[in-house]
């Protein structure tokens, strides 16, 4: 079995990442194999890398990548990532068609694919801009045109066959319906959600797991397309770990299926390990491990 994280935007936190990846193996005993992000990574090595960060200069911050980006820190897996709009472009540009960018870390590029364990893991970088993306890909580097796909990257894995699991950054169009806008920050109540090139990759590679983030807002939307269940897991954001930031999910070989939340497995736990010590001082011997039905194991001896 393999256990499979996603994670929402991370905003250079990657140190309370990887405080959630240790929740989850305290949480069920098994470590995460495999860590895929849906962008905003924001992978900054030094101050130089925030020069092309399309964001605010008061909410600029390196945050905790130089280390990793050293292997001074490690997460306990591998990562791969796609780009968001805050990013640090001009850096992630030389890995435009993918690549290890630092020790572990894995950029799907503008838009590529990989596999993993058998499971195929494909991804589109970027934003929607109704003025940029409809074009192909201007040679001169401008920022704020950087963060957003253009209808190569998308025609590419239209292109590039089947997968298990698509990652995009925005939300496709669709997912939010209007009676649930109320759970979008009020500043966005109006305005539309998602868009219809990520929709219609979903519709058309009908991958059974899509993960996006980009609104900060754990959502989830199960599709069916054709006869296929697509199954669409909108993340919130890593600061201030939230444990709706990440999906954590199992991978036996043949199914992807995701875990019961890590609230849950952490109730579950802690409901475990006071039912444990309650039974230890009545039966010394007996044990039970009552987060395995949450994996779906079964009772664990
Ligand atoms: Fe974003």
């Amino acid at each position: 079995m393999r256990w499979i994280a996603v994670a929402g935007d991370v905003h250079g936190e990657i140190d309370e990442l990887a405080s959630l990846l240790a929740r989850f193996e305290e949480a069920t005993g098994h470590p995460v194999d495999l860590l895929l992000q849906v962008g905003d990574l924001e992978p900054h090595r030094f101050d130089r890398d925030l020069e092309s960060l399309c964001m605010p200069e008061k909410r600029r911050s390196v945050g905790d990548f130089p280390l990793y980006a050293k292997g001074e820190k490690k997460l306990p897996c591998e990562v791969v990532f796609i780009g968001g709009n805050h990013e640090p472009w001009s850096f992630l540009e030389e890995h435009a068609n993918g690549g290890e960018i630092a020790p572990g870390f894995t950029f799907l590029g503008r838009s590529g694919r990989v596999e993993r364990f058998g499971l195929r893991i494909g991804g589109l970088s970027g934003i929607y801009n109704a003025a940029h993306s409809e074009r192909p890909r201007s040679p001169r580097f401008e920022k704020r045109r950087a963060t957003y796909f253009v209808r190569d990257e998308v025609a590419l894995l239209l292109n590039g066959g089947p997968l298990d699991v698509l990652l995009v950054h925005e939300w496709p169009e669709g997912i939010l319906e209007d009676r649930e806008r109320g759970i979008l920050p009020t500043l966005l109540r109006r305005s539309s959600v998602g868009n219809a090139p990520a929709r219609l990759l979903v519709d058309r590679l009908a991958p059974p797991w899509v993960f996006c983030g980009h609104l900060h807002v754990a959502h989830r939307r199960d599709l069916s397309q054709d006869g296929r269940s697509v199954r669409v897991r909108c993340c919130a954001a890593v600061p201030g770990e939230d444990p709706e930031a990440v999906v954590f999910l199992k991978w036996d070989g043949r199914s992807l299926e995701e875990t019961a939340s890590l609230a849950e497995l952490e109730a579950l736990a802690g409901a475990g390990a006071r039912a444990k010590a309650t039974r230890a001082k009545e039966r010394p011997s007996s044990s039970k491990n009552e987060n395995a039905a949450a994996l779906g194991e079964g009772a664990a001896p």
